[in-house]
């Protein structure tokens, strides 16, 4: 038996769509920092049949598909590697993350199962092995292996592992805030894994590839390299506002921002010009927002935070990544 524990990674630049739905290989690149909390424990075994238990979400039937899918796609990508049998297993997940709010729980859950049976499978893996692992249950998770600032690039073929996780810089070398309001925590309808199948639907979602491949990503990491919040806030906070876009023009289309959602973005950038500050809004597939700032930035965006009635407010910095415990 054993337990990896692993939290959400939030995107500055967003992956949104598939090259390939069943592996779930990446359209575009994408960008991220892992959290260091809340966190999620994945704890495996082999067992008979596939069993998965969850601390606070009921195992729909649905749910239990997308487990055995994946095992049985970690199960391919592994005989690729060396022999090992893993789609039958007995998988427990104690979760402190509110499912379904823009909290990326499902990076951490998967992330936390691909570091889990790296550990259970006697077969030493690399952890950007290990992300292909994690990318089959959820695009963003292989993201989550790695601490500090971890990004997804593509290779030119269709293979399992042609989209991968690697890690930009580690978690000492750029702390950074992430303060989190969250407006609803109501299940949101459309879950990121349908909303990805239908967006080349958008009329602008080639122009997004485009630029992602030809500029954007590739800004987001120098920012992030250079330390540079002012380039970062200006790069991630275009990428997120045309993730939305294309959300809600594809069809059917997505809207998970709410007015809150807008309301935050705009108060924000009024703060931030008046009184000078190094933060910057990013929102993943639901009305929550991401407000990461610098160190000095901290105290003020957090009374802001404390200020908004009806939301819960959940704080963050940069984590280390998935690990076994
Ligand atoms: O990993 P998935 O399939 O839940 O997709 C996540 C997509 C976004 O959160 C909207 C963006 C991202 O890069 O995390």
């Amino acid at each position: 038996m054993i337990t990896a524990r692993s939290t959400p990674n939030i995107a500055l630049i967003k992956y949104w769509g598939n090259r390939h739905e069943e592996f779930r290989l990446c359209a575009g690149e994408s960008t991220s920092m892992t959290l260091d909390g809340p966190y999620v424990d994945v704890t495996v075994d082999y067992a008979d049949t596939l069993h998965v238990t969850s601390s606070n979400k009921v195992m729909t039937a649905e749910s239990v598909v997308r487990f055995q899918k994946t095992l049985e796609l970690i199960q391919a990508y592994l005989t690729t590697i060396d022999n090992c049998d893993v789609t039958n297993l007995s998988i427990d997940i104690q979760s402190h993350i509110p499912p379904s709010i823009g909290l990326a729980s499902s990076a951490a859950v998967f992330s936390g199962l691909a570091k889990a049976i790296a550990g259970l499978v006697e077969i030493p893996l690399t952890d950007e092995q290990i992300s292909v692992m994690a990318r089959l249950g959820s695009g963003s998770a292989s993201r989550s292996i790695f601490g500090g600032y971890g990004a997804i690039r593509n290779e030119e073929n269709m293979f399992i592992d042609g989209s991968k996780g690697w890690q930009i810089a580690d978690e000492n070398h750029w702390k950074l805030h992430d303060i989190i309001i969250v407006p609803s925590t109501e299940e949101k309808k459309v879950g990121s894994t349908e909303g990805h199948a239908n967006a080349e639907t958008s009329p602008h979602y080639k122009q997004r590839l485009s630029d992602i491949a030809k500029r954007r990503q590739k800004e987001c990491i120098d920012a992030i390299a250079h330390k540079d919040f002012e380039h970062l806030q200006t790069v991630a906070e275009q990428d997120a506002m045309n993730m939305h876009l294309c959300m809600q023009t594809q069809t059917p289309e997505l809207n998970y921002l709410s007015d809150e959602t807008h309301r935050i973005i705009t108060e924000i950038q009024e703060i931030r010009t008046s009184e000078h500050l190094p933060v910057l809004y990013t929102m993943d597939a639901g009305p929550t927002v991401h407000l990461f700032c610098e160190e000095e930035a901290k105290e003020r965006i957090l009374s802001y935070a404390n200020e908004q009635e009806g939301c819960q407010i959940f704080e963050a910095s940069t984590g280390s990544g998935a690990h076994l415990i």
